[in-house]
């Protein structure tokens, strides 16, 4: 269909007086003489006047959010509080909708967050919500733009898995003919493997499943992991490669959507690499000057965080977390076995990222599992890779719902995600 972008209209830049709009009617108003309608598309709302009776006529029963394009010519310096109007000369019902709908694009109280996510494809036609997603497209693209520069190879692993990575309980079960499998937490063990491979750097861009039981705003069980590995790297090098990626990321989303996020009063915050270091050890110190104890291995409450988020402001690095505290493959710090070379990257309270330099030596790694209480025989085939020539390596993996929540300071995960699966939804 040709059609011309109501957002090109908008800026003065359609080609031509006389245009074909296509989108919704997000509102039509029958006057005395004239029926307004507000038509929207991807890029923007514009009025349409309708002035003919016969099309006045096609149009008086229209329901709201029907699909329609509208061929006229463009209003010469439109008074309209849209900022551009088009005189109707054919209307073309595409699709009517049903009314009443479930819930209105333009009500002045929005619905609750649940009837919202229940009419997603309705809550999605609202442009500060579409925005969320133009933002995370962005990001994504900035991020997979630094890594490809970086020499990285994108790669796919599967998601049907028969061994648990981050952790023995969160496992969804999926009954694989005969045998039983499970839907993978992360890719982790097949981007280990992929460096005894030999593909040197790779990212995945992908689903993640978590069967974590509890529903709460930072949590989903199912989220977008964006994860790299790098060979004959440790935890410095991926750490760096990780807030250039970040900083990548939010410069796309600039580049791209700039004057638009800001028009609904969106603000991205600034990435100043290299972002500040704390280790763990130093953030109980911090802590204890604030009279909070916290013995060493024990995971820092999201009370304990909100206090260092206060001191470090923005991003920054929490490093040489306890070995406690750290799956299996996360390796030990060599002086010192009790902590480990890994990080999270926090933006003030929030865990973006988390990372490690891992484990390379096999055998080094069968006692990790045994330590973990795991059994290296179930997971024979990544040990394996280990045993004929793995290099040293590091990576990291962040959920993309998480970032873009976080850097868009929106309440809850769910709001960054699509279709949101939770201990309750599994619809739409
Ligand atoms: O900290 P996690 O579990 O680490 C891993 O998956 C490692 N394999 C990564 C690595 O390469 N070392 O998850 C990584 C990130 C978290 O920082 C968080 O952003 C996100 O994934 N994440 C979740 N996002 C939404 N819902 C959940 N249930 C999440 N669990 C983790």
């Amino acid at each position: 269909m040709q059609r011309t972008y109501i957002g090109d209209i908008l800026r003065g830049r359609a080609n031509g007086r006389e245009v074909t709009v296509a989108g919704w009617a997000q509102d039509i108003r029958n006057l005395k003489n004239v029926t307004f309608i507000v038509l929207r598309d991807s890029t923007g709302r514009l009025q349409v006047n309708v002035k003919d009776q016969k099309l006045r006529d096609a149009v008086s029963d229209l329901a709201r959010e029907s699909v329609i394009s509208v061929s006229g010519a463009i209003v010469e310096e439109p008074k309209s509080r849209l900022g551009a109007e088009i005189d109707a000369y054919s209307i073309n019902i595409l699709n009517r909708s049903d009314a009443p709908l479930p819930m209105g694009v333009d009500d002045p109280v929005e619905a609750d967050f649940e009837t919202r996510l229940n009419n997603r494809f309705i809550d999605l036609r609202k442009p500060e919500k579409a925005m969320i997603f133009r933002v995370e497209s962005s990001m994504l693209w900035g991020i997979r733009k630094f890594l490809k520069e970086q020499g990285f190879v994108e790669v796919h692993s599967p998601k049907i898995v028969a061994a648990a990575t981050e952790g023995g309980a969160e496992l969804f079960p999926v009954q694989y003919f005969e045998k039983k499998a499970y839907l993978n937490q992360s890719p982790q063990l097949y981007k280990e493997i992929l460096m005894s491979a030999g593909l040197d750097r790779v990212f995945e861009v992908g689903p993640a499943f978590r069967a974590e039981e509890h529903n709460t705003p930072r949590h989903l069980n199912e989220f977008t992991s964006v994860d790299i590995e790098v060979s004959f790297a440790d935890h410095e090098d991926v750490m760096g490669i990780l807030e250039n990626a970040i900083g990548q990321g939010i410069k796309q989303v600039k580049e791209d959507l700039g004057g638009e996020l800001e028009a609904l009063s969106l603000r991205m915050p600034e990435a100043r690499v290299p972002f500040p270091r704390i280790t763990y050890e130093r953030c109980l110190e911090e802590l204890s000057r604030d009279g909070i104890n916290v013995n060493f291995g024990e995971d820092l409450s999201p009370e304990q965080l909100r206090l260092l988020g206060d001191r470090m402001g923005g991003f920054y690095f929490i490093t040489k977390w306890p070995s406690s505290l750290r799956p299996f493959y996360t390796m030990p710090d060599p002086e010192r076995p009790e902590i480990t070379n890994s990080f999270d990257l926090q933006f003030r309270e929030k865990e973006i990222t988390s990372g490690a330099q891992r484990v390379h030596d096999p055998k080094m790694l069968e006692q990790r599992f045994r330590a973990k209480g795991l059994n290296p025989t179930d997971f024979e085939f990544y040990i394996k890779a280990f045993r004929y020539g793995m290099p040293p390596h590091a990576g990291w993996g962040l959920g993309l719902e998480r970032l873009v929540m976080i850097l868009l300071d929106l309440p809850n995960i769910r709001e960054a995600t699509l279709f949101p699966r939770d201990r309750t939804r599994v619809v739409p």
